[in-house]
């Protein structure tokens, strides 16, 4: 169990990456809170059924990350529960289609308050509790392989992706001195909920899959399995650094 006895709060945890990400946490010993949306039965019933389900106890909390109260008050059930945290993953996110000339002043505000903000206000409020506690801590941002790569159509995700790989650099050198370690996950294709429109049209699939080296979207786990790592007291000595999870596709030549 490598995660034996930590504390550890996932946002955007009642489906995909989230979800795998916590379920791998709790499996590895840890108390989880298991963040999920306001204003989604589902996602409630999800969490809930999530953590009833762990062999740690852990809880569901909802919490809409763009707002810094919610945040805060996450930050403090977790807490409450389980009397430390040791470990955030600044993981929820959202991406809308939209060619540059179209898009709205909404959806930018929309994709950069969740992906941007949100990572932003989750690891301060994280880092503060870290810092007042003592014994260092892990932030792991859930960023993409399009915080470097760019993704025609959805300006609004790659700038909010970029912008994490800043924060997570920034932060990784001022929350050194507390032990406090910050890096980023760069997931590519993976096979979740996000993706639902192109796992669901064989031909924007096969379009996809060509681009990807391994010849396949990921999983979930596969993600999770990094962040288990990069949660653990193994990562000790990784800090400010990006890790890559996507079969290759940020590795793709163009040979002609
Ligand atoms: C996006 C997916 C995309 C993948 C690879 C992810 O960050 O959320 O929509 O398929 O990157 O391009």
């Amino acid at each position: 169990m490598r995660l034996q006895g930590k504390v550890a709060l996932v946002t955007g945890a009642s489906s995909g990456i989230g979800a795998a990400v916590a379920q791998r946490f709790a499996a590895e010993g840890a108390h989880v809170c298991v963040n999920y949306r306001p204003a989604s039965d589902r996602d409630r019933q999800a969490a809930e059924s999530a953590v009833a389900a762990y062999p740690t106890p852990g809880i569901a909390f909802q919490a809409d990350v763009t707002r810094r109260e919610d945040v805060d008050a996450m930050v403090a059930a977790t807490v409450k529960a389980f009397g430390r945290l040791d470990i955030a993953v600044a993981n929820a996110g959202i991406e809308i289609k939209r060619p540059f000339l179209e898009a709205t002043d909404d959806e930018w505000a929309r994709v950069i308050g969740v992906n941007l903000f949100g990572g932003y206000a989750t690891a301060q409020a994280a880092a503060r509790q870290m810092v007042a506690q003592g014994g260092g801590g892990r932030i792991v941002f859930m960023s993409s392989v399009h915080e470097d790569i760019p993704f025609p159509g959805y300006t609004s995700y790659c700038a909010s992706k970029g912008g994490i790989r800043m924060l997570m650099r920034n932060i990784a050198i001022e929350l050194a001195p507390h032990g406090i370690t910050a890096n980023d996950i760069a997931p590519g294709a993976i096979a979740t909920p996000i993706n639902q429109s192109v796992l669901d049209d064989p031909e924007s699939m096969r379009n996809a899959v060509s681009e990807i080296p391994l010849g396949r979207f990921g999983r979930p786990d596969e993600v999770a399995s990094v962040a288990v790592f990069l949660a653990s007291d193994e990562a000790a000595y990784v800090t400010g650094s990006t890790y890559y999870v996507d079969g290759g596709l940020t590795q793709q030549v163009t040979m002609y």
